[in-house]
C-alpha cells in the first residue's frame, strides 16, 4: 500500500484498511476487513479503537459488510422489493456490529446515521443505495477530521505555551480521523512552537497511554514522560501539571462523561490541586437522550487483560478473581469546560450542551471559577 499518513483507518479504492492497535507500538501493519464478523472482531478487540475512530471505522463497515451481502441478496425482479429487503438487511448488520462495545456513543450514532443516510437518499436502485452509504462514510469521516481540527483550536485557546499537560489513555490520531480529540491542540501548539511537556498515563490495563499516546508524540516530537497511573498525584503535587487534557466515549445530557477507567479519579484529584480538568468531546459523543452517567452501560471486558495481557508470565494468581470495567464516569461538576467542535462550553452543562447543539446561546454561569480557562 505504499507509506500511509498515520491514521486507523484508510479507505483506499472500495477497501477498508484499519491500523492493527494492538501490535503498536511494536509494529505497524494495517490489515483489511471484508465482512460484518471482520469490522465487528477489530472493534471488539481494539484493533480499532477510541469512540470516534471506532464510529467512522463503523460507518465504512456497514458500507464493506452491504457489498458483501448484496452478493447473496436474492433479486426480487421489483426494486422497491429489493430496496425494502436492503433497508432491512442494512438493520441487520447495523445492529451486529453495533454489539461489539456498548460505552462509546459513536458507535451506534454512526451506524444510525447510515441508516438515515439511505432512507434519506430515496435510492431507486441497488447500485444507488450502496452509493449513498458510502457517501455516508465518506461524510462521516471527514467531518470528523475537521471537528477534531476545531477542537485542536479551542483548546489551544486554553492553554500556555509551556505548559505541562497530563492525559489518560489515548484521544489522539489513532483514536479519531486526523489530530485527536485532547491531543489536537497539543499537535496544533507544537505546530505552533509551543513547548508542552506532556504526561502520559500508562493505562491499565490496556495500556493505551503506554503503547499509543507516547508512540504518537514521540512520532510528532513532542515532549512527553510515561507515569504510571498511580503517580498522577505525585506529579500535580510537585507542580508539573498545569492542565489535565482527556478524551470521552459519551457524554450525558448532564454533562456527566464516560471516559476510560482511572479519569474520574484524575478529575477528583485535578480539583484537589486546582488544576482545570478539560474534556474534548465532539458533538458525535453527545447523547442528549440519556439523562445522566448512571444510566451509560459501561462494558466490562476479559480477566486476561488484568492478569496476564502484555506480561511476560502470569502477574496474578491463576484463579483470582478480577473486575475489570472498561470506563468510568467522571460526574459533571468536576469538568472545568467541555472543549466540543462548536465551541467551549462552561457549566450549566444541562442547559448549555442542548444549547451548542441547538447552535443557540449559552447561557453564562455566574460563579463559574474561571481560574485556568485562560493562561495566555
Ligand atoms: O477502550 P478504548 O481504547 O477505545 O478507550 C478510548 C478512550 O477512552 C478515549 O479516551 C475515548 O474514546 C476518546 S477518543 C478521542
Amino acid at each position: 500500500m505504499g507509506q500511509l499518513e498515520l491514521a486507523p483507518l484508510h479507505f483506499i479504492s472500495g477497501k477498508l484498511y484499519i491500523l492493527d492497535q494492538t501490535l503498536l507500538p511494536r509494529e505497524e501493519t494495517y490489515i483489511e476487513l471484508q465482512t460484518k464478523e471482520d469490522v465487528y472482531d477489530a472493534i471488539k478487540a481494539l484493533k480499532v479503537r477510541g469512540a470516534p475512530a471506532i464510529g467512522v471505522a463503523a460507518a465504512y463497515g456497514a458500507y464493506i459488510s452491504m457489498r458483501r451481502e448484496l452478493m447473496n441478496m436474492p433479486s426480487s425482479g421489483y426494486v422497491q422489493e429489493d430496496l425494502m429487503t436492503f433497508g432491512n438487511v442494512l438493520k441487520e448488520v447495523c445492529d451486529y456490529i453495533k454489539g461489539a462495545r456498548p460505552t462509546a456513543v459513536n458507535l451506534a450514532w454512526a451506524l444510525d446515521r447510515m441508516q438515515l443516510g439511505f432512507k434519506n437518499s430515496h435510492a431507486r436502485s441497488i447500485k444507488d443505495a450502496a452509493k449513498a452509504l458510502l457517501e455516508e462514510a465518506i461524510k462521516i469521516h471527514y467531518e470528523d477530521e475537521e471537528a477534531c481540527r476545531a477542537m485542536g483550536e479551542y483548546g489551544l485557546s486554553l492553554l500556555g505555551r509551556e505548559m505541562g499537560i497530563l492525559t489518560h489513555c489515548n484521544a489522539g490520531t489513532l483514536a479519531t480521523s486526523k489530530y485527536g480529540t485532547c491531543l489536537a491542540p497539543i499537535y496544533l501548539g507544537h505546530e505552533q512552537g509551543y513547548d508542552f511537556h506532556v504526561y502520559a498515563d500508562e493505562t491499565r490495563p490496556l495500556l493505551q497511554g503506554a503503547r499509543l499516546t507516547t508512540w504518537e508524540l514521540e512520532r510528532a516530537g513532542i515532549d512527553v514522560t510515561l507515569i504510571c497511573d498511580n503517580m498522577a498525584n505525585t506529579v500535580m503535587k510537585q507542580g508539573l501539571i498545569d492542565a489535565v487534557l482527556v478524551g470521552c466515549d459519551r457524554m450525558t445530557a448532564n454533562g456527566d462523561g464516560a471516559n476510560k477507567i482511572g479519569t474520574s479519579a484524575l478529575a477528583v484529584l485535578a480539583k484537589e490541586h486546582g488544576i482545570p480538568f478539560y474534556m474534548f468531546v465532539p458533538t458525535s459523543t453527545i447523547d442528549l437522550n440519556t439523562p445522566s452517567g448512571d444510566e451509560i452501560e459501561i462494558e466490562v471486558r476479559d480477566d486476561e487483560e488484568v492478569r496476564s495481557m502484555w506480561y511476560k508470565e502470569p502477574m496474578a494468581p491463576e484463579n483470582v478473581k478480577i473486575f475489570n470495567p472498561s470506563f468510568d464516569v467522571t460526574p459533571a461538576r468536576y469538568i472545568t469546560a467541555i472543549i466540543t467542535e462548536k465551541g467551549i462550553v462552561k457549566p450549566p452543562y444541562d442547559v448549555n450542551l442542548k444549547a451548542i447543539i441547538n447552535g443557540e446561546p449559552m447561557r453564562e454561569y455566574i460563579n463559574f471559577d474561571i481560574r485556568g480557562l485562560s493562561h495566555k
